[in-house]
């Protein structure tokens, strides 16, 4: 929760909160990968630098949340944790992995650098807090 509201600008609305992490996690498929400043798997009482929050499902996994704390970005933290979510996913059976994102969030470059590709667009999906609506582009890569 650290990293979430350090890394998400409160504009986008995209910062999930603690009570909808939990929920998320107390169902069976959901799960979280935490990383330290170096890209390491987090030992337990180290801060976290980055997070993914990813849902399974049989043959295809969904990346969730992705962030990265702002002072420990361009770094290569980001890219670490898409490998280290699309070598979970493989091992677990996947053979697509997807992904929804604002139209214009800046993570698209990550997104496509890692091999995704856009296949899809929900209009108006998305709500900033001035109440824009923005549309979803949903991304997929396959393993
Ligand atoms: C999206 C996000 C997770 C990326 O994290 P990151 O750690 O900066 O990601 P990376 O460092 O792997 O890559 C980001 C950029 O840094 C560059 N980079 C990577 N390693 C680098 C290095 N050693 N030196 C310089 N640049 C580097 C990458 O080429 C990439 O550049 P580009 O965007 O111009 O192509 C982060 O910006 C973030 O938390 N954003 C806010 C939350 C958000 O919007 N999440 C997505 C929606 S859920």
């Amino acid at each position: 929760m650290a990293v979430m509201e350090a890394a998400f600008d409160p504009h986008w609305r995209e910062a999930w909160t603690r009570r909808q992490v939990e929920n998320s996690l107390a169902t069976p498929h959901t799960y979280a990968i935490l990383i330290d400043e170096h890209g390491r798997a987090l030992d337990d009482g180290a801060a976290a630098g980055g997070f993914v929050l990813a849902r399974r499902a049989p043959g295809e996994e969904e990346l969730l949340l992705i962030a990265v704390r702002p002072e420990m970005r361009h770094r290569g933290l980001g890219r670490i944790l898409i490998d280290r979510f699309s070598a979970m996913a493989r091992d677990a059976g996947a053979e697509r992995i997807f992904l929804e994102m604002r139209a214009n969030n800046p993570a698209e470059r990550l997104y496509r650098g890692c091999g995704f590709e856009p296949i899809g667009r929900r209009a108006n999906y998305y709500r900033t807090l001035d109440g824009t609506a923005i549309d979803a582009i949903t991304f997929a890569r396959k393993l």
